[in-house]
């Protein structure tokens, strides 16, 4: 076991899952933001904050395979994909029946000649696609069944500020990229277990689902960082990692799944 609180639900065998987690974070989630989010009545922005996370994992996942790996008809098909949910998510068009099923993609992704990433980018970023928008809809049955109606909200500073920090010359852009999915996954992961037990036993049963899935595309971020680089990543990783420590133990008057230590 680590030091770490996960008691009260059972995630045995998930302790050596988050072990290398809690080494590439330099930091805990503050209590107090998890005694703000554990209260019901932040529920609400919790879920719905939630539900966009997932759909921007995913986007990022596909912005990145269009910039730098696919063909274009490839490049067509993935937005073709992504129509229903960014329809759902921006302009409130279809509910969770017309996004039944629809996070599975039929045709075959490929990847542009000449490109200098390989097939691996894009099999290891559609996998993950697929996973992130059935995290999109599991959030979505779980808002439902609670009469916790969709509503958009805005994003948190979190994202934002860690790609205030990328470099702006290539293969490092993307490099920078990667590392930046690695944070933003691990630090999901992180918060997914430390918030499980203090939830009601649906809840916590789901983000404690979540967590393999996620601990992967940490692992899958870091591995292609490194694969793509041609230098060690380490001290990259660093610095990316100060910077998210400090905007999860920094004051943060907007409360979100990836806030900071909250101010009221
Ligand atoms: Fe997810
Ligand atoms: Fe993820």
């Amino acid at each position: 076991m680590t030091g770490r609180k996960t008691a009260g639900l059972s995630i045995k065998g998930d302790t050596s899952l988050l072990e290398p987690i809690y080494q590439f974070l330099q930091c805990d989630t503050p209590n107090q933001w998890v005694e703000k989010a554990r209260q019901p009545e932040n529920l609400p922005v919790l879920l719905r904050d939630h539900l966009l996370c997932e759909l921007k994992a995913a986007q990022s996942a596909m912005f990145l395979i269009r910039k730098y790996a696919v063909d274009p008809a490839s490049a067509d098909a993935l937005l073709a994909w992504f129509q229903p949910y960014e329809d759902f998510a921006y302009k409130k068009i279809g509910s969770i029946h017309s996004l039944k099923g629809k996070s599975q993609i039929t045709k075959q992704i490929t990847a542009r000649e000449k490109s200098p990433y390989s097939q691996s980018l894009i099999d290891k970023m559609v996998l993950l696609i697929k996973e992130e928008l059935h995290h999109f809809y599991q959030v979505l049955e779980i808002m439902e069944s609670r009469g916790i109606s969709y509503d958009s909200i805005s994003a948190s500073r979190y994202a934002r500020s860690l790609f205030q920090h990328i470099t702006n010359h290539e293969p490092y852009t993307l490099v920078d990229k990667l590392i930046i999915g690695a944070y933003i996954e691990a630090r999901s992961c992180e918060r997914f277990a430390k918030l499980a037990p203090h939830l009601d036993e649906e809840l916590g049963k789901f983000y404690i689902s979540l967590l393999r899935s996620e601990a992967r595309h940490y692992q899958d971020y870091l591995t292609l960082a490194q694969s793509i680089s041609k230098n060690d990543i380490t001290e990259r990783v660093k610095y990316f990692g100060q910077i998210e420590a400090e905007l999860i133990q920094s004051p943060d008057s907007d409360f979100k799944f990836h806030s900071g230590i909250p101010v009221n």
